[in-house]
């Protein structure tokens, strides 16, 4: 196994490793301890279907289901496609499944929606256009370091609400119909983040933060957008040119990515994610 950096903040990509392949606890143990220490992990050239991306991933924890307003929805697998499931075709941009996959170009951090956030995600490029599409990174680790003292004290006790509403209302609040929303209450996160293997804190916000629990909430607004302008910086941030094949595979406790544009009016796009569960949520309900 080698590893090469990819950004001098975060991310390797990982050379030798088929993960197709079943693997021991102890030939997974150098992959796990990459992921807490590098937070973005690159495999390239990966041949790999849905069964072995499940087995692979559910070296890293249990996965999630993924919620039903999704276009794979109730399946373990979230779809970023331009392709329609049964038949193959293009989907015209208009169909409410491109529209419900725009929200992947705001900054977030998957399933921050949900009680128990996510620890990571694994995004499998099956089919990949030969320009855009890339998915962007950027480290709240460093961002979290970034801040002035007073900032860190302050985010110490705090917690957010986080709403899948809240960030589908910024593409658009038809996307979801009134049985979804009903589904997705707003759940509350810690502001903070800590890795407990490297004891290592990142700023928690994304798209699905709206504001501050305990604050006015126009207050709240203010302050979580103050705080991701100055958290994305491009400095932070590490672009991924997609050739298929590529497996990535990030934390989403100390990253937050977005989907770029690509013509999928004519080129294909077909990306599997799977998500992998906490350990429980991050505050009380
Ligand atoms: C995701 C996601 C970005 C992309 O799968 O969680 O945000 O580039 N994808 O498809
Ligand atoms: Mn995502």
């Amino acid at each position: 196994m080698e590893f090469r950096k990819l950004h001098p903040l975060f991310g390797v990509e990982i050379i030798g490793v088929d993960v197709a392949r079943p693997m021991t606890a102890g030939e997974f143990q150098p992959i796990r301890a990459a992921l807490d220490e590098h937070g973005l992990l690159l495999f390239r050239d990966q041949d790999i279907d849905d069964e072995q991306q499940v087995a692979f991933s559910e070296h890293f924890g249990p996965l999630e289901k993924t919620i039903s307003a999704n276009p794979a929805g109730g399946t373990l697998f979230a779809r970023q496609s331009n392709l329609d499931i049964r038949t193959g075709d293009l989907i015209p941009p208009e169909d409410r499944r491109m529209i419900y996959q725009k929200a992947n170009y705001l900054w977030h951090s998957d399933s921050s929606y949900k009680a128990t956030p996510s620890l990571c995600s694994l995004l499998s490029g099956r089919l990949c256009p030969p320009e855009g599409g890339n998915t962007e990174f950027a480290d709240m680790a460093a961002a979290y370091d970034a801040l002035p003292g007073e900032t860190r004290r302050q985010l110490e006790g705090l917690v957010a609400e986080h709403s899948m509403i809240h960030s589908r209302a910024q593409v658009d609040p038809r996307v979801l119909t009134d049985a979804e929303k009903a589904e997705l209450p707003a759940v509350r996160q810690t502001m903070v983040r800590v890795n407990p293997v490297t004891g290592r804190k990142s700023l928690y916000i994304g798209a699905h933060c709206s504001h501050v629990v305990g604050w006015p909430e126009e207050e709240g607004r203010a302050f979580v957008r103050h705080l991701t302008e100055t958290a994305i910086r491009p400095e932070f941030c590490h672009s991924h040119a997609w050739r298929t094949g590529d497996i990535l595979v990030w934390d989403n406790r100390r990253l937050l990515h977005r989907a770029t544009a690509y013509d999928a009016t004519r080129y294909k796009r077909l990306m599997q994610r799977t998500t992998v569960a906490g350990d429980g949520p991050t505050v009380r309900q």
